[in-house]
């Protein structure tokens, strides 16, 4: 335990783990000013700069790789303007997305505004929409909360809903992320009344498509702020198109702080890890019969099965396959291949999956409307009875909810680490919905 004290031409900057109780003195944190007697933590791998408002004295406790340092208070002016342009924002009745690239600080900003919109007595609603960094709910969701008390982290908010895009590489999915956005905005509105909505996005923001991305986002949401993040240059294309391309909100740019540091793709990663084991560890069996419960994005048991004298003749054509099912003119076969393949055969599209593809498969348990009740991890599909087994947490216990599957497309290993992206899962669903919903 340290006591220190802090002086207000001085920025006291906090590695976390770390606790922090205030004696004396007033202490400017991400938004908002700690008075004598006040706590706040400071979450490991996280860094927080604060500001000391006047003379005082603070005591902090750190853990094994937290710590803390002062600075020149010069050293950093971005704390002052960011808090200067963020409280002269309205945030009664606004939504307001906050977009940069990777590492530009823009869960800071958006921490910034949830605790503003708290410190004003307002009913504060956060969607992270960032599906490979995700700090309120599992990677490869998009989710909401409610914030109710000052927070350092988007971490410290309780989930409130989730909803599940299948991989956390968001220019494969963006659309889903984008309709998963507008969803859980009208579900803050209509279930929470929230007075404001922060949305936190993800950092792809260069080339067209990241661009009409983000525009569509800040659009669909009605945004009443953008506000646009930028070390240097890079979000030029955004701001060029948020400006020419009006869709009725303002657009507010802030420098980025120069001191970040940038984390690695490694340390990414490994984040992203923890998060899959945070959601599923410890792990027990879950067994769901998927003739009552259906893979959603992958119509097992729900199509025609051969006989054996097809299956014969399908296995003429394409090789020792194992299983096969069809559905109008797609067919999802299970064959002795190393790779993924899709054969057309006549009319009809033939995917066929190697054995075994859907062990580790990370997959979303989600109840009737869709919302993410589990993550969990495939382990086998027995295909004579149509049931699979999945890794669940085992204190999931809300198994009655559960509606349907839907597979993501990321492989994990037995100890939940990411070992691969499966990209044929959403070619397959492509496959399918282009053979299923009629053409104009
Ligand atoms: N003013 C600052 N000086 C130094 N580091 C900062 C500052 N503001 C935020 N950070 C740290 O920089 C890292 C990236 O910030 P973050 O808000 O997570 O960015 P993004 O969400 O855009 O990736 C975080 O570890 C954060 O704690
Ligand atoms: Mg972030």
């Amino acid at each position: 335990m340290d006591i220190i004290d802090i002086e207000p031409n001085e920025l006291l900057i906090i590695d976390g783990p770390a606790s922090i109780r205030i004696i004396e003195g007033r202490l400017y944190v991400l938004g908002v000013e700690y008075g004598p007697g006040s706590t706040f933590t400071v979450m490991r791998g996280r860094k927080v700069v604060t500001k000391p408002l006047e003379k005082g004295r603070v005591e902090i406790v750190a853990g094994p790789e937290g710590g803390f340092e002062k600075v020149d208070r010069r050293s950093d002016e971005t704390i002052d303007l960011w808090d200067k342009v963020l409280s002269g924002l309205s945030l009664r009745g606004s939504v307001i997305v906050v977009l940069g690239a990777m590492d530009v600080g823009k869960t800071t900003v958006t921490t910034m505004l949830v605790n503003k919109g708290v410190k004003n007595g307002l009913r504060v609603g956060v969607i992270d929409g960032d599906p490979g960094q995700n700090d309120i709910g599992p990677p490869t969701t998009v989710s909401a909360a409610i914030a109710e008390n000052f927070i350092t982290h988007l971490t410290q908010l309780k989930t409130s809903k989730s909803i599940f895009i299948e991989t956390t590489s968001i220019e494969y999915v963006w659309n889903n992320a984008l309709n998963a956005v507008v969803r859980l905005v009208d579900y803050l509105k209509t279930r929470y009344s929230v007075d404001s909505i922060i949305i936190n996005t993800d950092g792809w923001i260069s080339g067209p498509e990241a661009v009409r991305f983000k525009h569509e986002l800040v659009r669909r949401v009605n945004a009443r702020y953008a506000i646009v993040i930028q070390r240097e240059n890079e979000a030029r294309e955004l701001l060029n198109k948020l400006s020419t391309d009006k869709w009725g909100g303002e657009v507010i740019t802030l420098p980025s702080p120069p001191n970040i540091k940038v984390r690695d793709r490694d340390d990414r990663k490994i984040r992203r890890e923890m998060g899959y084991s945070k959601y599923i560890m410890p792990p027990r069996d879950l067994v769901i019969n998927l003739r009552e419960k259906p893979i959603i994005n992958l119509p097992l048991f729900r199509g025609l099965t051969y006989d054996k004298s097809l299956l014969n003749l399908a296995r003429k054509i394409l090789g020792p396959i194992t299983y096969i099912e069809q559905w109008g003119n797609i067919a999802i076969a299970i064959g002795n291949t190393k790779e993924f393949q899709i054969r057309t055969v006549g009319s009809v599209d033939v995917a066929i999956l190697p054995l075994n593809w859907e062990r580790g498969l990370l997959v979303a348990l989600e109840d009737k409307d869709g919302y993410l009740l589990a993550l969990g991890v495939l382990k086998k599909i027995y295909y004579n009875v149509g049931k699979a087994v999945i890794a669940v947490s085992s204190s999931f216990d809300r198994e009655n909810e559960v509606n349907h599957l839907r597979l993501g497309m990321i492989r994990l290993n037995d100890n939940f680490e990411e070992v691969e992206k499966v990209l044929y899962i959403g070619k397959i669903e492509s496959m399918i919905q282009s053979r299923t919903t009629p053409r104009q």
